[in-house]
C-alpha cells in the first residue's frame, strides 16, 4: 500500500475569509508533509470594465494597479500564517481565476489544490463560489474544499 506523501501543495488566495481558512489549512498539511507550498493569488484582467468607472485609465496602469492590489492581498494573509519551517513561494498570476489555478496545478504537478468554498464574491445565494466550482470539475490533482 502507498501513503499518499505530496510534495506540492496549491492554495487560492483571494484574501477571503473562507480563503485564509483555505491557506491555513494548507500550511498544516504541507508541514505535516514535509511538501512545498505554493501560495498563488490570480488577477482577473481588466477587460469590460469600461464605462463602470467613468474616464478609464489606459489598460496597462489598470492592470499595473490590480496586480498592486491583489500583491497586497497576497502578502497580508501570508502575514497571517506561521510558514516557519514550511518551504513556501507566493505566486501572482492574471486570467480566469479558476482555469488560472486548474492551469497552475497541472504545469506544476501539484499533488493538492486547496481553495475555500466561498471568496471574496458578493454573491451570497450561490452554494459554492463559481472558482471553486471550477476547479473541481477541472482540476488534475485532488481538491480541498475549506468552508
Ligand atoms: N482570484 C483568485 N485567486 C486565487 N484564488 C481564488 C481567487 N478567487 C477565488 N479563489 C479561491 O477560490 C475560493 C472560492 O472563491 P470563489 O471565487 O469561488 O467564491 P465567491 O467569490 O464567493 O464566488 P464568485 O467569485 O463566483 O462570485 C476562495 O476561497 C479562494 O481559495
Ligand atoms: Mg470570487
Amino acid at each position: 500500500m502507498t501513503v499518499w506523501d505530496p510534495n506540492l501543495i496549491v492554495v487560492g488566495v483571494d484574501g477571503s475569509e473562507a480563503s485564509q481558512h483555505a491557506a491555513s489549512t494548507a500550511v498544516e498539511m504541507a508541514r505535516a508533509a514535509g511538501a512545498t507550498l505554493h501560495l498563488v493569488t490570480v488577477v482577473r484582467p481588466p477587460e469590460g470594465w469600461w464605462g463602470i468607472v467613468g474616464s478609464p485609465p489606459t489598460p496597462a496602469a489598470l492592470t499595473e494597479a490590480l496586480e498592486d492590489a491583489q500583491r497586497e492581498i497576497l502578502d497580508r494573509v501570508v502575514d497571517h500564517l506561521d510558514l516557519d519551517g514550511v518551504t513556501h513561494e507566493t505566486v501572482e498570476d492574471m486570467g480566469d481565476p479558476g482555469r488560472v489555478l486548474a492551469a497552475y496545478c497541472e504545469e506544476q504537478d501539484a499533488d493538492l489544490l486547496v481553495v475555500g468554498r466561498r471568496g471574496a464574491g458578493f454573491i451570497e445565494r450561490l452554494v459554492i463560489g463559481s472558482v471553486a466550482n471550477k476547479v473541481v470539475n477541472d482540476a488534475p490533482c485532488p481538491v480541498l474544499v475549506i468552508p
